[in-house]
Parts: structure tokens; C-alpha cells; sequence
């Protein structure tokens, strides 16, 4: 290990910054959140800088640095673009005995200022000793994505109860294990879902009743309806993705890809839930039946489901058996095909002037949908889910509703990933589109003006796109 590791506590203690720039600024900002006195040293400041020193809140000595003696500072930051200024700054703090950081400049420094992931009071410090500033930010972007945003919140929560848990349960071991269930159970489960204020009452009635063979039971399970995006692994929600890395078991729908499913935790269960169109599978109450099973034995289950759970997603039906069963449970949103589809195929669904709203809809079967389609009016959207087998019958339903035969659509397969084919056709067309080109599902069919967008933006796999009929009528571009 090159450098060790500390938190230092600089609140209220003197620390310099000789340099008035963008570098100096953001060290100063980072030495002000911890509480420093900082002084700042430099002819001329950023307006930053200045208008921290109208407001008081760093002192500021106008002029150059002149290898004055530091040893009021407890901490001292060279931020200057001059590398022989910084070297003497360098050497003034030797000469005290006082740790300085070198901007950019590891040889000269007695510390490096890490990377910094903030969940005040949880701080994590990420250092590549210097080699690398750019792949220690990636590193905290990594762990950034990783965390719980409410995680300080829990901390804070633990550090307030922390004397009266310890009066209560005296037993180091007894009260290891208690804040061990705590982190893992209930109480942090609704903190991290933003529903602190039960927490506190939950955490006492665990105090309370507390005794260490009763853990098990003390942690009842939960259920989480969790949207896994369209396609792209990488289009789950954060907060979607922690979850799943929670979860005791996984249920999961057909369309969700493995490479999701590799978020999930190795030591949980991943069940296939997946119902297949006209392929015998399991049905919609057996999987109700399954997940209220779970939870009521006290499993966190992660129900994981294509695009958004309450966009053909059955979702209401899974929280009515949830509710019914009075089982806890919490949904998070997915990016649901009709957004996926639209922004890979960079098919705006509104656009000033052209579309104000946008109907979704599916094509199950040749006439439930009908009367949808006939709301469908020009200035619309139209975005059908599962109508593979019906393009052509709804390409004829909409003209018979007098939509023009070369009304703009789009085919959008398998969106968002690797795999993406955007097909731009008319309604006159799509159903031979379908065919000749052999569509198959997932795929979802966009009709209106704004898929005309996909000819001139379709950004994502222009390799995957091709036109299918008479699509030639030129792109008006509408401001
Ligand atoms: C049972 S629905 C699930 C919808 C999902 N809950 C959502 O919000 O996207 C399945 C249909 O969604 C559409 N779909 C899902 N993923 C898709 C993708 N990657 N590309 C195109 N269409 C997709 C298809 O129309 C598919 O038949």
C-alpha cells in the first residue's frame, strides 16, 4: 500500500489553498464541505472564490505566495498552473511538518486528495495512488452506482440509537447481531425506501422484543415489482438493480435478458415465471400464488419484469394478491418498450406541432383493440404492444378509420439491443413488412407523424434499418 488511508477530522482547523483557479475551487469546495478554515492564497480569484470571500466563508490574502512559514496550517493544497511555485509551496509544508497536496503532481505531495463517493455520514475515499485520477472517478462512479441513495440516512439513524441500543443490549455479540438484522431487514428496507419515519418505530419494537434465536422471524419478506427496461441491461433503474442484488428469490419474466439476471445476488433463486404466447406455461394465478408464498415466509422477493411493471405488466393484479394478502411490497418503474423503442429508434413520441399525445395499446387479438384504434386520431402516437400477429389487420383498421394509407409507422425489433431492427413503413404497408422481413416479437408497431423522425435519427444501430414500401415522402422538419 503507497498511501494509507485516513479521514482526517479538519473541521474548524486553519487549512490553505495557495492558488485562485478552477483546481483551487474545487479543493476548496471539498475542504469547506468538511468544515475547514480555509484560507486561500492568490492574486486573482474565480467568481466562485470571490463569492465565497464576500460571504465570509473563506479568508482570501491577495497576492502571490512567498515562501512564507506554514505551520499554522494543519493541511496545505499547492492549485497552481506554476509547477515551480507549487514545488516551493511543497517545501514550505515539508519544512513545517505539514501534509500539502500537489495538484496533479503525486512526487511532490505528502497526500493525494482521493475521489470522493459522498453519502454524508458514509464516505468512501477511492485512490489509484496517483497513477490513474481518471480510472479512480470511474471506480466511484461504479460504487455510486451500486449504493442506496438514502444509505446516510440509515447511518444517521444508527448513530442516533447507537448509546441506547448499547445500554440496552450491553453484550458486544448480542449487539452486533441485532444491527446486523437491522441493516438486512425491515427497518433498513424502509429507510432506503424513503419511508424513514416508521423506521423509528420499528427499531424500537425491536429493541424491545429482541433475543438472539428470534431472528429469523423478526425479519418478515417483502416483495419488489421491478421493472428490468426493454432490453439493454444497462437501461434497468438504480435503484431497480439494488433491489434485484437484495433479493432471497427472483422471478422473472421471459423477456428479461441474463445479463440482468447476473445482478441478482449468487446466492438467490431465479425462477423462470415466463408465459409464452400459445405455449402451455404458467398462468397468471399460479404466479400469484408463488410470490405470496414467498414473501409470507419471509423472503425478500425481487418480481422482475420486462420494460415497466404496470404496462402490460400484470402488476396490478401481483399487488392486488400482495394487498390481499396484507404482504408488503414496493414497485419501482422500468423504461417501458414504447420509450425504450422510441429513443433507440430516435423517434421523438411527442413533438411540438406534429404529436401532443400518445395512446398505447395492444394487438392480442383481431378486435379487442378496436375500439382503441378508432380513438386514434391524426397529432397522435400510436404505439401497439404485442401485435405482432395483427399488423396487418391494424394497418386495415386505422385506414378503414380513415387514416391515410401512407401514414408514417415504424417497426421497432427487439429494441434497445444488440439485436435491433427499426423497420419504417406506412400503414398501408405493415403488414407485409411483417411478413416479407420476417418480423418476429418483441417487437412494437409506432404509428404517426414522428416516425418519420427514425429516417434522419435513428442513431443507435443504423445497420438495423431499413425502409418497406413507398416511406419516400420527405422528411419535414417541424421546429
Ligand atoms: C407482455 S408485454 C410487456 C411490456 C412491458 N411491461 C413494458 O413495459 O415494456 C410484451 C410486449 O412488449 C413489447 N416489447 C417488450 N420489449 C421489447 C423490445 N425490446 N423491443 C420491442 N418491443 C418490445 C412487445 O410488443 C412485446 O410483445
Amino acid at each position: 500500500m503507497q498511501y494509507l488511508p485516513l479521514f482526517a477530522d479538519i473541521k474548524d482547523r486553519a487549512c490553505l489553498i495557495v492558488g485562485g483557479g478552477r483546481m483551487a475551487e474545487r479543493r476548496v469546495i471539498v475542504l469547506k464541505r468538511a468544515g475547514a478554515n480555509v484560507t486561500v492564497i492568490a492574486p486573482e480569484l474565480t467568481d466562485t472564490l470571490e463569492r465565497l470571500a464576500n460571504r465570509d466563508e473563506i479568508s482570501v490574502a491577495r497576492r502571490a505566495f512567498d515562501c512564507e512559514p506554514l505551520d499554522r496550517y494543519w493541511l496545505i493544497i499547492a492549485a497552481t498552473d506554476d509547477t515551480a511555485l507549487n514545488a516551493e509551496v511543497a517545501a514550505a509544508a515539508e519544512q513545517a511538518k505539514r501534509l500539502c497536496n500537489v495538484v496533479d503532481n503525486p512526487e511532490h505531495s505528502s497526500f493525494i486528495m482521493p475521489a470522493i463517493v459522498d453519502h454524508d455520514p458514509i464516505t468512501i475515499a477511492v485512490s489509484s495512488g496517483g497513477k490513474s485520477p481518471v480510472l479512480a472517478r470511474w471506480v466511484k462512479g461504479v460504487i455510486e452506482t451500486t449504493l442506496p441513495a438514502r444509505l446516510g440516512e440509515f447511518a444517521n439513524l444508527a448513530g442516533r440509537w447507537r448509546e441506547r441500543v448499547k445500554q440496552a443490549l450491553p453484550d458486544t455479540e448480542t449487539r452486533r447481531k441485532f444491527w446486523q438484522a437491522m441493516v438486512e431487514g425491515e427497518v433498513a428496507r424502509h429507510v432506503l425506501a424513503g419511508r424513514g419515519e416508521r423506521s423509528e418505530t420499528l427499531l424500537e419494537k425491536a429493541l424491545g422484543a429482541w433475543r438472539d434465536d428470534e431472528v429469523a422471524t423478526r425479519t418478515p419478506g417483502e416483495a419488489y415489482l421491478v421493472g428490468a427496461g426493454p432490453g439493454s441491461p444497462d437501461l434497468i433503474t438504480l435503484r431497480g438493480r439494488q433491489l434485484l442484488a437484495q433479493a432471497d428469490v427472483v422471478l422473472y419474466d421471459r423477456l428479461v435478458s441474463d445479463k440482468i439476471l447476473d445482478y441478482a445476488r449468487r446466492e438467490g433463486e431465479l425462477i423462470s415465471v415466463g408465459k409464452s404466447p400459445r405455449k402451455p406455461s404458467i398462468t397468471q394465478a399460479q404466479v400469484n400464488r408463488l410470490l405470496v408464498r414467498l414473501v409470507a415466509s419471509g423472503k425478500r422477493v425481487c418480481r422482475l419484469k420486462g420494460g415497466d411493471p404496470m404496462i402490460f405488466g400484470r402488476g396490478g393484479e401481483e399487488m392486488e394478491a400482495l394487498a390481499e394478502a396484507g404482504l408488503p411490497f414496493q414497485v419501482v418503474p422500468g423504461v417501458s418498450a414504447v420509450e425504450g423503442c422510441a429513443a433507440y429508434a430516435g423517434i421523438p413520441l411527442t413533438l411540438r406541432g406534429v404529436s401532443k399525445a400518445v395512446l398505447i395499446t395492444t394487438g392480442t387479438s383481431k378486435d379487442s383493440n378496436a375500439a382503441d384504434l378508432a380513438s386514434f386520431r391524426r397529432g397522435q402516437t400510436l404505439a401497439l404492444y404485442m401485435g405482432v400477429a395483427q399488423f396487418a389487420a391494424v394497418g386495415a383498421e386505422l385506414i378503414r378509420n380513415g387514416h391515410d394509407p401512407d401514414t408514417p409507422a415504424a417497426i421497432v425489433e427487439n429494441g434497445t439491443t444488440d439485436e435491433q431492427r427499426v423497420i419504417r413503413t406506412t400503414l398501408r404497408d405493415i403488414g407485409e413488412a411483417r411478413e416479407k422481413l420476417d418480423i418476429a416479437a418483441p417487437a412494437l408497431l409506432l404509428v404517426g407523424e414522428t416516425t418519420r423522425c427514425a429516417d434522419r435519427y435513428n442513431w443507435f444501430n443504423p445497420e438495423g434499418f431499413e425502409r418497406f414500401g413507398d416511406t419516400d415522402r420527405t422528411f419535414a422538419q417541424v421546429s
